[in-house]
Parts: C-alpha cells; structure tokens; sequence
C-alpha cells in the first residue's frame, strides 16, 4: 500500500481512502439481471391493500424520544435541517455510493443485504460512531429512505449517551431472548426518518448469540416491513472485539474507518481479513485533527470552514 498525500482534495473520502492505502475495493456490483430488479416489487414488499382495506403499519412499538439539536452540533453531528457544512457534504457523496450498492439502478443490481451497512475501523477511537451516526442522519434526510441506526458495540455502546437518550432494551436482549420481539427495542426520534436499536445489555456470550441461526431471524425483522429502511451497524473494533467478525456475514457492506495519520497498513490489512464474512468494502477516510474551535473533518482536509 503506497501511502499517498491525504491532505489532496481530489475525490470523494471514500477515493482518497482507497488511494492512501492503495485499496482496490473487491466490489464489483452484480450484474443487472433481467427485468432491472428496481422494475421488480421488493423481496420483502407488503402487498399493495386492496382498496378500502388498511395499509399495514410500520410495525415500531418502543417509545418516541427528543433527539437534543445542542448536543448533535456540540459533537460536530450533522444537524437536521441545519447549515451545509464541509461534514455534511462529504456524507452527501458517501451516502450516494452506499444507497447505489444498496438498491442498484439500471446499470447494476443491488447487492444482496446491500441495505445493511457496517461502520467499522482497526481500533477504538477511529471515528466509527462518529462515522455511523452522520452517515444515519444523512440519509434520514433523504425523502425515499428511512434509516435504523443499530449501537451494535455491546461492549462499549455510546449511540444513545451521544444523542443524550437514556437505556433501553436492545439488540443484545432481542437475541438472547426469543420472547423479546426486536421491533420492541426500537426507539422512534423526532427526526423524521431515523430510529435507534440500542445494543441492549451485554452478556459473556455476545458473539455467541450473534453467530447463532437466530441473529439472520431478528435482522430480517428490522426491515421486513420497511423496503425503505436502510439499516447502520455502529461496530466495536475489529481488531478488539470478536463481535465485528460475525456482524459482517450478516451485512451487505462494510465501510472501514481509517485514520490516515494512525491506522497502519498492517493493522488496516488485519482488520480486512477478520471482516471477509462481507465481500463489499469500503475505506472511509476521517481525520481527527479536530479542535473545540470547530475544525472538522472536512475543514481538516482543506475545506472550508
Ligand atoms: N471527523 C471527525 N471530526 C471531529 N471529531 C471526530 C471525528 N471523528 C471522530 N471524532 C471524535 O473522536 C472521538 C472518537 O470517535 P468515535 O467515538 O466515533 O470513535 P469510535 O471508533 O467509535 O471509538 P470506539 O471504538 O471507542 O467506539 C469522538 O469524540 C468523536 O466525536
Ligand atoms: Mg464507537
């Protein structure tokens, strides 16, 4: 891997990822089979109701909860319906390729559970959850998709201390126990389009209950009612926490969070051989070199403030 200036502004963080590590992602989309799926009802669509009758709900039956905007801005999230900035439009572009493996067009077919999205990285403290969360918020602005952000860390969750919400029953607990039905655990926000699963309690077993015939069960749930949903896996490190191994056999990408000053070629190439269970990944590029004075991200790699 040739390390590459990652300070040039050309491409997308997903291209100058790709460049500094010299990762030639082994992705090819599927070919388009014949009629174009999108021509296709979904796999998963509810039937059309017949007229007069009523249309089936989206089944979401936990509680609904104030997503603080103050908190989302302090932590350079995303802020719905706030001002461009450098973060949102790079999540802009990265979005775009993930929703196109997601859901294919007339030129390649979606990828199989190319509507389940890992967000991943080496080590701790990469941008992971940072990555997840805007990435969540971006496409829960989108008019056609609705988006489930899942903490799938269960070790170390922060997807609810992040948005100021407080514990919950979550995926874990759905797992663990087949009388929870996992629409349960869902929490409804007040931003339209995005919902959370939390990761529930941790048990000594958790990569054992992810790996076992259950898991594929209570993930096609998440969105078998919701062809639209789109559906974020906020990892732990895949280099500390086995659980990051067995996520990938059930998602349909991987995007793989690399720091390009501290990820190191090895660590990066290790990382990739525990997540092959996916064969769709990406490299994200993210920068930390972040002040309390509002240097984000984009700003990091040139953009304006
Ligand atoms: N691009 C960025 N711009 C600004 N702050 C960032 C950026 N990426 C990460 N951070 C901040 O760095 C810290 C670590 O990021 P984050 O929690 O997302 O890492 P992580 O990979 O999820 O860590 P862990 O493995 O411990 O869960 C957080 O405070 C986060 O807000
Ligand atoms: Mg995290």
């Amino acid at each position: 891997m040739n390390k590459h200036n990652p300070l040039s502004k050309s491409g997308s963080l997903l291209e100058r990822a790709a460049q500094v590590y010299d990762y030639m992602p082994s992705n090819a989309a599927p070919p388009v089979p014949n009629p174009a799926p999108e021509l296709l009802p979904p796999e998963n669509a509810t039937a059309p109701a017949a007229p007069g009758m009523p249309v089936p709900a989206t089944r979401y039956d936990g509680p609904t909860v104030i997503v603080d905007r103050d908190k989302l801005r302090e932590a350079g999230f995303i802020v719905p319906n706030g001002p461009v900035t450098g973060i949102s439009e790079e999540f802009r572009i990265i979005k775009r390729q993930l929703l196109l493996s997601a859901k294919g067009n007339s030129r390649q077919g979606p990828l199989p559970h190319g509507e389940r999205i890992l967000i991943c990285s080496a080590h701790p403290d990469e941008g992971k959850t940072f990555c997840a969360m805007n990435l969540a918020l971006s496409i829960a602005a989108e008019k056609d998709n609705e988006v489930l952000l899942v903490d799938a860390d269960f070790a170390k969750p922060s997807i609810l201390s992040s948005l100021g919400l407080e514990g919950n029953k979550g995926l874990m607990d759905a797992l663990a126990d087949p009388a929870l039905p996992v629409e349960n655990c869902i929490i409804r926000t007040d931003i339209p389009g995005l919902a959370i699963l939390p990761a529930g309690d941790q048990t000594n077993a958790d990569t054992e209950y992810l790996a076992s015939s259950r898991t594929a069960e209570v993930l096609n749930r998440l969105t078998q009612h919701n062809p639209n949903r789109i559906v974020i896996f906020d990892s732990p490190p895949a280099l500390s926490a086995s659980p990051a191994s067995v996520l990938a056999t059930h998602v349909g990408q991987v995007l793989m969070v690399v720091k390009a000053d501290e990820t190191t070629e090895t660590a990066l190439r290790d990382a990739l051989s525990l997540l092959a269970g996916c064969d769709h990944i990406q490299l994200l590029l993210n920068g930390t070199k972040f002040s309390p004075t509002g240097r984000r991200f984009g700003s990091y790699y040139g953009y304006g403030e």
